[in-house]
């Protein structure tokens, strides 16, 4: 797969993928959405003042940009419990193009920056393992290959960072059948946060048994969403008619 390095306007790098013809963040800022839309919306950063251990399911590595910045607030806010990052990644980019990434200056530690060549470095597929800090418990466990082939066993997170491309390019990561998925990963109060708004998306998180809500979105976009299987975990938020739009996503009205 092709991709390019782009610099979007906080100064942070993404990519941009011919194969899917779209880039891997908001051009507007990288590292800003992020931050907005994984960490501080979905209610992880609050969550880390009482949290005794962390269990985080990414959908889409990408350019490991969510792993530096939850590794960065760890150390910002001397977090020393056990943490794990699991993440999905068909597509992973080689060393050289993760060497060229420039997250630093979106983090306080900016040597934080330097991991993310060792990681693709040593990729091979299925689980990869990395402890990436020798001082802390916090493990990475990256699946190279299709989320369909992702099968962990007795896996159970508190937060799913839902970042596939969009809906109309990486349709089947945005059906019933992954949200299913996605909830047998779920305790009752895991919290999925996902930058995108579409009504389809939304419906199939509905059919498949999710509680959504819609959430200011990042950089002058209007809505992202968050959902759980906790309806107390919404209560912050305004929530979607979700029988209506499972009802709609059943029948087929999204196309
Ligand atoms: C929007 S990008 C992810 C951005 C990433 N979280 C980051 O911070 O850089 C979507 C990612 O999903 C991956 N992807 C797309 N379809 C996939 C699939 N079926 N299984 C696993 N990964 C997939 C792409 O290769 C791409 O890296």
């Amino acid at each position: 797969m092709t991709t390019k390095i782009h610099k979007t306007k906080d100064g942070s790098s993404t990519l941009y993928s011919d194969q899917f013809e779209q880039f891997y963040h908001n051009p507007n800022g990288a590292a800003s959405e992020s931050l907005h839309v994984f960490f501080e919306t979905s209610g992880l950063i609050s969550s880390l003042d009482s949290a005794e251990t962390l269990t985080v399911l990414e959908v889409g590595f990408g350019t490991g940009l969510n792993f530096l910045l939850l590794l960065d607030i760890l150390l910002q806010k001397k977090i020393n419990i056990p943490v794990e990052f699991w993440s999905v990644e068909a597509f992973p980019v080689d060393q050289q193009t993760a060497s060229e990434f420039n997250f630093k200056d979106h983090l306080k530690h900016p040597e934080l920056n330097q991991l993310l060549p060792k990681v693709f470095g040593k990729l091979k597929p299925g689980l990869n393992q990395y402890k990436p800090l020798d001082d802390h418990n916090v493990s990475l466990k990256l699946f190279y290959g299709q989320f369909d082939d992702f099968d962990p066993k007795d896996l159970k997170v508190d937060f799913i960072f839902h970042d596939p491309f969009s809906p109309e390019v990486n349709e089947e990561l945005w059906t019933s059948n992954t949200f299913k998925k996605l909830s047998s990963y779920s305790k009752t109060n895991t919290v999925i946060a996902t930058y995108c708004a579409a009504s389809k998306a939304r419906g199939a998180m509905c059919a498949s048994g999710w509680k959504v809500a819609r959430s200011r979105g990042a950089l002058g976009k209007r809505e992202m969403t968050i959902a759980s299987l906790s309806e107390e975990k919404l209560v912050n938020f305004k929530r979607v008619n979700e029988e209506r739009l499972a009802e709609r996503y059943r029948t087929g009205d999204f196309g």
